[in-house]
């Protein structure tokens, strides 16, 4: 891919994992910086920023628990202060659990919500002040299917991810006239450690109506693109097949 915007830079949220690692470098191989979160697997953040230099991006690493409010918006000002031109920010960290709703535990639930719903509400607060103060920018939040329409085992899981469409509209609504577009984007089934053990065999796609779970690659080619758009905001962008 040919570098396109060599001044700005993105924050990726949970770049330690499967996915946040593909996207990251789909920024740095257009050429971008890239601000590379983990949170307790140090480790593959650094593999990740390796990644992203040997695709030709730039960047750093941030640690965040994204539970904790004080600690997200100390990465997000480390970040506005380091890096070239902050104007992308990709919530992407989240976690899984798969119970059955009359055998979910309190505090796995708890621990799903305060993560995939109050982590991503304490990244949004803590970024928009600062692109609204530069006159704009773009914050994609990474939801999931089984937020439209719930999947067996998954209540927690789904309850998160459908509060967040609530939570990128209202953001898109309240910031929209400062120039700053928050996007949903919905990456279809991806082998990591949060989908271990639930997702499909390879046989039993039935759903999809390719037949098939998107790429990696082209999820992350897709964040990239959905990211740039300047006339798109509080919309959701599903990169598989079923139907929505
Ligand atoms: N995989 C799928 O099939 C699938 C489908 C739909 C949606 N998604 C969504 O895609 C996103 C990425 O998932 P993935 O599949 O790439 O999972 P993953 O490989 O397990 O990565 C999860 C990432 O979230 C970070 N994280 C977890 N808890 C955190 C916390 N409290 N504070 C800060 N960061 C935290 C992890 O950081 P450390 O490892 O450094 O602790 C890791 O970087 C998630 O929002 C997930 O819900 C995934």
């Amino acid at each position: 891919m040919h570098q396109t915007n060599l001044k700005q830079a993105v924050l990726v949220t949970g770049a330690s994992g499967g996915i946040g690692r593909a996207i990251s470098v789909a920024f740095a191989a257009a050429g971008w910086s890239v601000g590379v979160h983990y949170h307790r697997n140090k480790e593959a953040g650094e593999e990740t920023l390796t990644h992203v230099v040997a695709a030709g991006g730039t960047g750093a690493l941030y640690g965040a628990d994204i539970q904790q409010s004080l600690a997200v918006q100390e990465m997000v000002a480390a970040f506005c202060r380091q890096a070239p031109a902050p104007s992308v920010f990709i919530c992407n960290a989240g976690i899984g659990g798969s119970q059955l709703l009359l055998r979910q535990g309190e505090d796995e639930w708890s621990e799903i919500l305060a993560t995939n719903l109050t982590g991503t509400f304490h990244c949004l607060r803590a970024m928009a002040p600062p692109l609204l103060a530069r006159g704009g920018g773009s914050i994609v939040v990474i939801g999931s299917h089984a937020g439209f329409h719930g999947a067996t085992g998954q209540a927690a899981y789904a309850a998160s991810k459908a509060g967040l469409i609530g939570l990128v509209q209202t953001a898109a609504q309240e910031w929209g006239m400062g120039n700053v577009r928050v996007n949903l984007l919905l990456p279809g089934w991806q082998k990591t450690g949060l989908s271990e053990g639930a997702m499909p065999e390879s046989d039993q796609w039935h759903d999809h109506v390719l037949g098939r779970p998107p790429s990696r690659e082209e999820v992350a080619r897709t964040v990239l693109y959905l990211a740039q758009l300047k006339d798109v905001s509080g919309q959701v962008w599903n990169c598989d097949s079923r139907i929505l």
